[in-house]
């Protein structure tokens, strides 16, 4: 796929941007918080700042499944549901939340904007394997702990991140 260099500077309003997000006001403080409200920060930009978020509240989210893990030590099975989870988002050998994440940064990076919409769908999918299960047959555990906030917050983050590559791959 070739890029046309327009695409990568190409300047969207972040109100424009927002209007679509799940979360509009989440979004315009994640995108004015870092371009400090610049009208023209290009998508590109936009997209690494967004990434940046992600990545910080998803290292957040697993810092706080280790700490459920811990405290829920005589709970087998909320244990083995934080367990489950941690294995979602944080697996050295298999695709996970955080290897996703890094994965869209990579493509990113190499100007690959169809590939970055493809990895942020992939860590909507693997945040919603930790709250609602991998099955349909297999019930969401009821957790009371806040992950399910902390999982809410990386899908508003990464919702802002696919409606970004959308314009990017806009011809
Ligand atoms: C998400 O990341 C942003 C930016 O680093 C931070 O302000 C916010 O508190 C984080 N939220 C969670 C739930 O981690
Ligand atoms: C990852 O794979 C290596 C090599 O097969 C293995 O030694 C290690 O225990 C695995 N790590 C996890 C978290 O499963």
């Amino acid at each position: 796929m070739i890029v046309s260099p327009s695409s990568a500077f190409k300047v969207v309003d972040v109100k424009v941007i927002c209007v679509e997000a799940l979360d509009p006001k989440l979004c315009s403080n994640v995108l004015n918080s870092k371009s400090g409200g610049a009208k023209d920060v290009d998508l590109v930009t936009l997209a690494q700042y967004t990434i940046d978020v992600a990545r910080d509240n998803i290292t957040n989210t697993i810092n706080l499944i280790k700490s459920f893990i811990i405290k829920s030590g005589n709970d087998p099975e909320a244990n083995a549901h934080y367990e489950t989870c941690l294995m979602h988002f944080d697996d050295e050998n298999e695709t996970c939340v955080l290897s996703d994440i890094d994965y869209t940064q990579e493509l990113l990076k190499k100007g690959r904007y169809g590939g970055v919409n493809i990895g942020a769908t992939a860590v909507r999918i693997d945040v919603g394997d930790c709250i609602i299960g991998v099955t349909p047959d297999d019930p969401p555990y009821p957790d009371k702990s806040n992950i399910p906030q902390y999982a809410d917050v990386i899908l508003h983050v990464v919702k802002i991140i696919l409606i970004i590559s959308n314009y990017l791959t806009q011809k």
